[in-house]
C-alpha cells in the first residue's frame, strides 16, 4: 500500500493541543483507497509515534519526515506528535504517507499558513500551482526480436501461434532441442493485434504499481511479453510479498506469458497458474486485507518431450527410463494442460530446408489475425469478451455449431481421447478461430479437424 496525494483538510489553529487531518490515496492491488492521516501535536515530552497498523517501512518514515521538515525550513514540534492512520484494520504499507504526515504535522503545528517558499506548500495554500504533469508521449513501437519468416519449416505450428494470437488460445510447443521452439514464442509477439487505449493503460497500471514504467514513456505502446526463468518462485510468478506486488501473471496482463522449459518449473508453481488460467486474476489474501491483479495473458510454454530432448526423434535415440519420462511430463498436471488449448509437436526441420525462401512473414500473418479479431469482435459486441478463447458454453453451442457428419467426427473423437466436457468446449472454441482465420462464418469440419490436429498429447 503506498500514498499517492495528498489533500490538507482545514483545522483550528495552533493551540496546546492541535489536530489535522490529510487525505491521503493508498493502493492496494490496484484498487485505490483512502487513508486518513490524523497528527495530534500536545504538550508532552517530543516523540513522534506512529499507530493504526503501520508496517516497518512506514514506521521508518519517522525519521525521513523529521528530517525533511526540518530541511525545507520548518520546525519538527518539540512535542508530543501522535499519527494515526485510519482505517486501523487495513495494514499501511510502503513509503508513501510521508508527505501526507509531514502536512499533517505542519498543520497541526500551525505552519502551514505561514509564508513559506517549499513548493508543495504553496502549491496547496493556492499562491503558486505546480504544473501539471504532462502526459507524456507513447513510445514508438518496438522491432520484434524474430520474424516468422527467420523460421524454416514449422508450418502446423506457425499456424498453431496464430490461432492463438487471434482466438486469445494458450499454446504448448513439445519438440527435440534446436527445431525452434523459442524462436517460435519468441515470433509470436510480432503478430499480436496491438494494444488498444484501455487494454494500454490497464497492462500500464499493473507495470507502474510494479515500480516498471520508464518515466518518460509510462503507457505501454506493445503488448507485455514476460519470460520468467524455470526457476522463478511462486512469489515472483503469481504476485505478493509486503508491500504486495503483481507477478508475472499480471505483468503479461493482456499480453504473453512465455515459460520455456516448462517441464524444469517447479509442479506446485506450475499449479499456482490454474487460478490466473481461469478467472483472469489473482487475488492474494494477508493479513489486513486481499489485493487482486488482473491476469489476462495468453500463455506460451515449451518444452523437450523427455528430459534427454530424444524421445520420437527420428535421428537420435532416447536414453531416458519410462518413469522418468513419465515423472518429467507429469509436471503438467492434467488440469493445467486441460487449459492448454493446443499442444503443438515441434519436429526437427530437414536440412535442406533450412534454406527454404518465400517464407510468410509477420506482417502478412498479422493482417489475417486483425481481420479475425474483427469478426470477432463484432459477434460477441454484445458482451464483454473479446476473443473466442473466452466464450461461454452457450455462446459454444450458439456460435461453434457444426453439421451432423462433424458432429459424428467430433463424438469419435470425444471418446478415442477421452476429453473432458472442458476439453470438449476448448476445441469448438479452437475450431471456431481457425474458421474465423478462413473469413467463415460456420465451423466446418476442417476446422474441427484442424483443431483436433493441434490439440496432440505431450
Ligand atoms: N526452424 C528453424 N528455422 C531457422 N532456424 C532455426 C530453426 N530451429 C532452430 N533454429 C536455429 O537454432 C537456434 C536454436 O533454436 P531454438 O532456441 O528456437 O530451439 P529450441 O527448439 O527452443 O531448442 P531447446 O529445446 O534446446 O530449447 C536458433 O537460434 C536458430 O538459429
Ligand atoms: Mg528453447
Amino acid at each position: 500500500m503506498s500514498c499517492a496525494i495528498a489533500i490538507t483538510a482545514p483545522d483550528r489553529p495552533a493551540t496546546a493541543r492541535s489536530v489535522a487531518r490529510v487525505t491521503a490515496c493508498a493502493l492496494w492491488g490496484l484498487e485505490t483507497a483512502l487513508v486518513t492521516v490524523e497528527v495530534d501535536v500536545a504538550n508532552g515530552l517530543p516523540a513522534l509515534v506512529v499507530v493504526g497498523l503501520p508496517d516497518a517501512a512506514v514506521q521508518e518514515a519517522r525519521e525521513r519526515v523529521r528530517a525533511a521538515v526540518r530541511n525545507s525550513g520548518f520546525e519538527f514540534p518539540l512535542r508530543r506528535v501522535t499519527v494515526n492512520l485510519a482505517p486501523a484494520e487495513r495494514r499501511k504499507e510502503g513509503t508513501g504517507f510521508e508527505l501526507a504526515i509531514a502536512l499533517g504535522i505542519l498543520r497541526a503545528s500551525g505552519q502551514l499558513r505561514v509564508d513559506v517558499t517549499a513548493l508543495v506548500v504553496d502549491h496547496l495554500e493556492g499562491r503558486a500551482r505546480a504544473a501539471p504533469t504532462p502526459v507524456p508521449p507513447r513510445a514508438a513501437a518496438p522491432r520484434h526480436p524474430v520474424d516468422l519468416a527467420d523460421i524454416a519449416g514449422q508450418e502446423t505450428p506457425k499456424r498453431a501461434l496464430e490461432i492463438a494470437a487471434a482466438g486469445g488460445h494458450n499454446v504448448l510447443f513439445v519438440g527435440p532441442p534446436g527445431t525452434g521452439k523459442t524462436m517460435l514464442a519468441r515470433a509470436f509477439e510480432s503478430i499480436l493485434p496491438p494494444l488498444d487505449d484501455s487494454e494500454a493503460l490497464a497492462a500500464s497500471a499493473v507495470h507502474s504499481v510494479a515500480g516498471l514504467t520508464d518515466p518518460r514513456h509510462p503507457v505501454l505502446t506493445a503488448r507485455p511479453f514476460r519470460a520468467p526463468h524455470h526457476t522463478a518462485s511462486h512469489l515472483s510468478l503469481v504476485g505478493g510479498g509486503s508491500p504486495p506486488r503483481p507477478g508475472e501473471v499480471s505483468l503479461a496482463h493482456y499480453g504473453c506469458l512465455f515459460l520455456d522449459e516448462v517441464a524444469e518449473f517447479s509442479r506446485s508453481v506450475l499449479d499456482t497458474l490454474r487460478e490466473p488460467l481461469e478467472e483472469h486474476s489473482i487475488t492474494i489474501s494477508r493479513a489486513g486485507g486481499a489485493a487482486t491483479y488482473p491476469a489476462r495473458f495468453v500463455l506460451v510454454a515449451a518444452m523437450n518431450p523427455c528430459p534427454c530432448g530424444f524421445w520420437g526423434d527420428a535421428e537420435r535415440e532416447c536414453t531416458c527410463l519410462p518413469e522418468q519420462i513419465e515423472r518429467y511430463r507429469g509436471k503438467l498436471s492434467g488440469p493445467l494442460l486441460d487449459r492448454i488449448d493446443l499442444r503443438v509437436h515441434v519436429p526437427r526441420v530437414p536440412f535442406g530446408r533450412l534454406r527454404d525462401e518465400g517464407r510468410e512473414s509477420s506482417a502478412d500473418v498479422r493482417e489475417r489475425v486483425l481481420a479475425a479479431r474483427e469478426r470477432m469482435r463484432v459477434r460477441l459486441a454484445a458482451t464483454s469478451r473479446r476473443v473466442n478463447a473466452d466464450l461461454t458454453i452457450a455462446e459454444v453451442k450458439r456460435f461453434c455449431a457444426v453439421d451432423s457428419e462433424t458432429e459424428g467426427l467430433l463424438a469419435e473423437a470425444v471418446q478415442a481421447r477421452r476429453l473432458s466436457a472442458r476439453g470438449y468446449h476448448r476445441l469448438l472454441r479452437v475450431a471456431r478461430t481457425a474458421a474465423d482465420l478462413a473469413g467463415c462464418e460456420s465451423v466446418r469440419a476442417e476446422d474441427v479437424a484442424f483443431a483436433l490436429l493441434l490439440r496432440s498429447d505431450p
